[in-house]
């Protein structure tokens, strides 16, 4: 696998890492005068198409920010977001939306699933709304990696926590989205059913080609992306390639030992 970091500044990929999204000199600031926030502060990124990309800083770095402009829930304040060729810091609302709808998928730390709907329903539930049909085969292949075809039929209060975010997971992998963005996807379940969803979403990118940026605080859950980017301050200040939970740990460590000093 190639580890370079790839920057393309002229649009084209030939040869290179395809990139699903990438971001350039943004910022983002919230508030005005004295009170003015800069949570993103010239921010360049590219997301590796068919990889998983974790997002990691200390609270208030700036994590979530990214991720919302990135996926288009937010604006900026300057700088341009690209969905592969598609410059959506230029869109106006309605075709933002359309855009979020049919090219992105989310997954959040309170699942968010309907009580009433069974599993099977909550998974094709956006697709349902927007008159879309659900490719059956498609469909299959997702429910069979989440390993959820036993538990079609279950309503969420009868799934673990777990299994309700792997329907959450299976929900957002349905609509075969360009991307997925999850904020802290497992920061609402214990150790062994965080383990669950990670390896479902591994094995997303793995076998089904799936392109995912995570955000997490949680080393563990970082250790199963491919790439993991440090934001400190509002700004990308590291990153490391197939990473283990340990070389986040002890990178982490050595960002907080840098902060007390400085
Ligand atoms: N809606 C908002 N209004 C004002 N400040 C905000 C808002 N959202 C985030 N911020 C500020 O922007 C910075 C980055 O926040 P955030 O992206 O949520 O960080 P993280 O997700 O890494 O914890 C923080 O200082 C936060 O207080
Ligand atoms: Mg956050």
């Amino acid at each position: 696998m190639t580890t370079a970091v790839t920057i393309p500044r002229h649009g084209g990929t030939g040869g290179r890492t395809a990139v699903a999204a990438r971001a350039r000199q943004v910022v983002k600031a919230y508030g005005v005068g004295e009170t003015r926030v800069v949570a993103l502060d010239h921010v360049d990124v590219d997301i590796e198409r068919g990889r998983f990309t974790a997002i990691m800083g200390p609270s208030g770095s700036g994590k979530s920010t990214l991720m919302h402009c990135l996926a288009g829930l937010d604006t900026v304040t300057s700088g341009e977001i690209h969905l592969a060729d598609t410059e959506i810091t230029k869109l106006k609302d309605k075709k933002l939306t359309q855009l979020r709808r049919d090219r992105i998928g989310f997954i959040f730390q309170a699942f968010n699933l309907l009580p009433t709907l069974n599993a099977i329903e909550n998974i094709t539930l956006p697709m349902d709304i927007a008159g879309r049909r659900p490719d059956a085969d498609w469909l299959r292949q997702v429910v069979e990696t989440v390993g959820l075809a036993e538990r079609l039929k279950h309503r969420p209060t009868q799934l673990s926590g777990g299994q309700q975010q792997r329907v959450a997971v299976a929900r957002a992998l349905a609509a075969r989205p360009e991307i997925i963005f999850g904020d802290e996807p497992t920061g609402n379940l214990d150790s062994r059913a965080g383990a669950e969803v990670l390896s479902f979403l591994r094995k997303s990118v793995d076998e089904l080609g799936q392109t995912i940026v995570m955000v997490t605080h949680d080393p563990v859950a970082a250790s199963y992306a491919d790439r993991v980017l440090y934001l400190a301050d509002g700004s990308i200040v590291d990153e490391m390639r197939n990473p283990t939970a340990d070389q986040v740990l002890d990178r982490m460590k050595d960002f907080d030992a840098r902060g007390r000093t400085s």
